[in-house]
């Protein structure tokens, strides 16, 4: 006969903090994350850890079949992919800062990635810079293993004309060559920019070779356009990115990205001025200083910022 042990006090102390044991995800920079993912063979060398990462969003692509891939950054370094359902993924938006949780495992491209775990992404700050961007030629892209989860922008880019398919790719042409863009499912159907674009994003290998996973289309001719802002005294009250006493245009952008009397509406706010859409702030007529061109270019310019947002849906 066994006597019929009492549990000791610190047995019964131990028992407590398991019960009450809640698993805390270790607090990990993206590059620390990614450096367990071996750069050669995509495999993951510990996918038992929780990890908790704070970095920023730069690219967010839907892929044919409903998951999204995400690049979280710490800023100016490589990003690290993340991986969810549609669902779970609404706040990991393009310049959202974030904090967010998961393991690694499984990645949509054949390497592994951060899975999210389910309502973990806390938003910090929005409109976050992502850092400068490494510019490379077209033909860059034949293995850009160099520059692999970077943010990286090729210049002077064309479309065929037509709309975006629905398999989340386009061939383009640059200075001198063609490469291949991965593109979110969101512009499935929408006409490609007309003018040459700078495009922004992710080099990522895919099963046929590598490609840049866009998250940003602007005009090639940005620096006239910024030129012709400066001109009409836009950024004393107006930033791309930033609030300040005006809208960042991104925003703007954001809110009319499908609206088909946008370019009228901005045209009109920048001849009559207006007040109460963004705030008290009210925002002077220019039209007798801003002739009717210079609006049209202005406004389409701030649009070409919708492109931030429908590259993410
Ligand atoms: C003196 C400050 C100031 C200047 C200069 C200024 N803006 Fe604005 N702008 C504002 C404010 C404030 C708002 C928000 C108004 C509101 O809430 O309706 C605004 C709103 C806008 C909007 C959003 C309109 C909408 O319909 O939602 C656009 C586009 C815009 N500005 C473009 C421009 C351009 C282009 C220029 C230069 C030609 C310019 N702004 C110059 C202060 C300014």
């Amino acid at each position: 006969m066994f006597p019929v042990m009492k549990p000791s006090f610190s047995q019964r102390l131990s028992a407590m903090a398991a019960a009450l044991c809640v698993v805390v995800a270790r607090a990990a920079t993206p590059t620390e994350v990614l450096a367990k993912i071996d750069p050669a063979t995509g495999k993951a060398s510990d996918t038992a850890t929780e990890f908790s990462v704070t970095g920023v969003v730069s690219t967010r692509t839907v892929l044919p079949g409903g998951q999204v891939v995400a690049w979280v950054h710490a800023v100016g370094e490589a990003g690290l992919p993340v991986v969810a359902p549609v669902a779970d993924a609404t706040l990991l938006a393009p310049r959202n800062e974030v904090t967010l949780v998961g393991k690694l495992g499984d990645g949509p491209l054949g390497r592994a990635a951060l899975v999210l775990k389910k309502d973990s992404v806390k938003v910090g700050m929005t409109n976050k810079s992502v850092g400068a961007a490494e510019v490379r030629p077209p033909a860059f892209f034949a293995d850009a293993a160099a520059l692999a989860g970077r943010w990286v922008q090729v210049t002077n880019v064309t479309f065929a004309p037509g709309k975006f398919g629905k398999d989340g790719k386009a061939s383009v042409k640059g200075d001198g060559g063609e490469m291949k863009l991965l593109v979110s499912t969101g512009v499935a159907d929408l006409d490609v920019p007309p003018g040459p674009v700078n495009v922004f994003g992710i080099p990522v290998k895919t099963a046929d070779g590598w490609a840049l996973a866009a998250s940003r289309f602007l005009p090639s001719n940005a620096k006239a356009l910024q030129a012709l802002a400066t001109k009409h005294t836009c950024f004393t009250c107006h930033n791309p990115d930033m609030k300040m006493v005006g809208p960042a245009y991104r925003d703007v952008a954001a809110r009319y990205r499908k609206d088909p009397e946008a370019l009228a509406k901005l045209v009109s706010q920048i001849e009559k001025g207006g007040t109460g859409k963004w705030g008290p702030a009210p925002m002077p007529a220019l039209g007798t200083k801003v002739p009717l061109e210079d609006r049209k270019t202005l406004s389409e310019w701030v649009l070409h910022y919708r492109w931030d947002w429908l590259l993410a849906e």
